[in-house]
């Protein structure tokens, strides 16, 4: 639920809405038609002033039913002045005096965004605000956006070529595009504007962030991931950092094209997916690990029951037999919290053929390498770690995390039971993503586990613009481990193919 909006503070913050599925504007709507016939528009002019329209009704600033949010892309980012953010910041003060929210809320976006402009044409116009068209336009929109969406942050939301969305307090925004992360030049008006967004968007998802509760993870409806930290903790003002959703997820094909991996690697991976081998995808922050793993489920039948367990639901999963569970925070009074761990846990009585954790981060990892290696094959997870060796010691360490004082060899035999296989991806340092190892777990020899690398990612150089070459190539391997479980799936001809075919292209 919204909380009240923000602008009692003197700062003129963007009005709190709560968004609602969109609702017919009833009879008694402003009705846009009335509102033009007005002789004035409401005017955002001070009581003094000679322009002064009739009185508008009453404005409700509280628990105001919202329109829903502005979907529509805006103008893109670009810098502006301190004289358009003076002027912004009058248009807006004028325009809360002046209108009814509680009956903008009861218009459909599109009206209410007309009636919006209506109103700000008015203003400028009033206030005699010297400005191009074009900037009245930009003026507008931002203005709406304010008003009706998440502000500043509307047009970098619209973008699909944005991975990721980085706030550090009002005056910094970066975003990431192509692997790489740049500055904007957007800006908020202030921190409370900042603060006012934030709580718009965890309100959504019933959640609250303010100086008792600073930190908070949430979602917006097309389903990015979201996380808040607000003062004191953010000592330069809230930090928000959203992983944009990608309604059309990444394919391994696609992977391939932009050379994350290669043609013959991706056969193999997609065989790995299919024959059901136990997999933990490890990579540093944002390589790329949920993409890959929701590339993997690709392969997976269609006849068998998955279920996934996630902090954030991110995975888009084919098949049509999934239950698809999502971990749960505190509430405000510090209870009811559902750890991964519960869930995967839970799982377990719920008849899975494979579980998929969407990233292990604590002792649920025990929990999901015993369903590794007790019927569940083909399970999968994700962990943050910079290489397959580094893969093996977090989970070790991850198992202590869970308090068991089992010996350091009985923990690793588990893994080793467990795992067959660790996919590596990496962002390189041109913003490039790439598996860098395709690496079975094998054995162990006394107390050391033994891995084989079946692809791996060679660097070569770098080309005049910087970007790096390299290419993935086989360790020459003869037979991969999980070679008899392909053979049962019916599949060693293609990967045998694969795999020679690999070989050829490193000689
Ligand atoms: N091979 C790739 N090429 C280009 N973009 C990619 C590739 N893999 C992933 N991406 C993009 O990179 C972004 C981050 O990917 P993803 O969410 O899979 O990373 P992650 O490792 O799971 O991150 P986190 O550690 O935050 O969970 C996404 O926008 C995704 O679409
Ligand atoms: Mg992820």
């Amino acid at each position: 639920m919204f909380g009240k909006r923000g602008n009692d503070d003197g700062n003129r913050g963007v009005p709190e809405f709560r968004p609602t599925a969109p609702a017919a504007p009833p009879a008694e709507a402003v009705p846009r038609a009335a509102v033009a016939e007005a002789p004035a528009r409401p005017a955002a002019t001070p009581p003094s002033a000679p322009l002064a329209p009739p009185a508008p009704p009453p404005v409700t600033r509280r628990n105001v039913e919202a329109p829903p949010l502005a979907a529509e892309p805006r103008r893109g980012p670009r810098e502006r002045s301190e004289a358009y953010y003076d002027t912004k910041s009058q248009v807006f003060s004028a325009l809360i005096d002046t209108i009814d929210l509680s009956q903008l809320a009861k218009l459909d976006p599109e009206s209410a965004r007309e009636e919006i402009r209506d109103i700000v044409n008015d203003i400028i116009a009033i206030k005699n605000f010297a400005m191009s068209i074009a900037e009245q336009e930009e003026l507008l929109d931002d203005i709406c956006n304010d008003v009706l969406g998440y502000g500043p942050l509307e047009p970098l939301l619209a973008r699909d070529d944005i991975a990721d969305i980085m706030v550090n307090g009002s005056k910094n925004v970066y975003i990431e595009v192509n692997g790489k992360v740049e500055t904007t030049g957007i800006r908020f008006r202030d921190n409370q504007q900042l603060l006012n967004i934030c709580q718009r968007i965890v309100s959504q998802v019933g959640r609250r962030v303010d100086e008792s509760s600073p930190i908070c993870d949430a979602r917006l409806p097309d389903g990015s991931r979201v996380n808040v930290i607000a003062p004191p903790l953010a000592i330069d003002g809230t930090a928000l950092t959203i992983r944009k959703f990608k309604k059309d997820k990444l394919t391994l094909d696609q992977l391939v094209r932009f050379g994350a991996i290669s043609p013959e690697g991706a056969e193999v991976l997609k065989i790995i997916g299919r024959v059901r081998c136990n997999v933990i995808i490890s990579g540093g922050t944002g390589s790329g690990k949920t993409t890959l793993l929701n590339c993997l489920t690709n392969y997976i039948d269609r006849d068998e029951r998955i279920i996934t367990c996630e902090d954030s639901a991110e995975l888009q999963l084919q098949q049509p037999h999934v239950v698809r569970l999502e971990t749960r925070p505190k509430n405000l009074e510090g209870e009811g919290e559902v750890t991964m761990r519960d869930l995967v846990k839970n799982c377990l009585r719920m008849r899975p053929e494979r579980i998929i954790v969407g990233e292990v981060r604590g002792p649920e990892v025990f929990d999901l390498l015993q369903a590794m290696n007790t019927g569940h094959d083909g399970s999968m997870g994700t962990i943050h770690s910079n290489s397959p060796r580094e893969c093996l010691n977090r989970m070790e360490s991850m198992i202590a995390m869970g308090g068991y004082s089992l010996p350091q060899k009985t923990v690793r035999e588990i893994i080793v039971g467990s795992v067959d296989v660790i996919i590596q991806a990496a962002r390189l340092r041109d913003g490039s993503r790439r598996i860098t190892h395709v690496t079975e777990v094998v054995g162990m020899e006394g107390d050391v586990v033994i891995t084989q690398d079946i692809v791996v990612y060679n660097i070569k150089g770098e080309d005049q613009n910087g970007r790096l070459l390299g290419e993935h190539v086989s360790t020459g391997i003869g037979r991969p481990h999980f070679w008899e479980r392909a053979r049962y799936f019916g599949e060693e001809l293609r990967l045998a193919t694969a795999l020679e075919a690999m070989e050829k292209r490193a000689d």
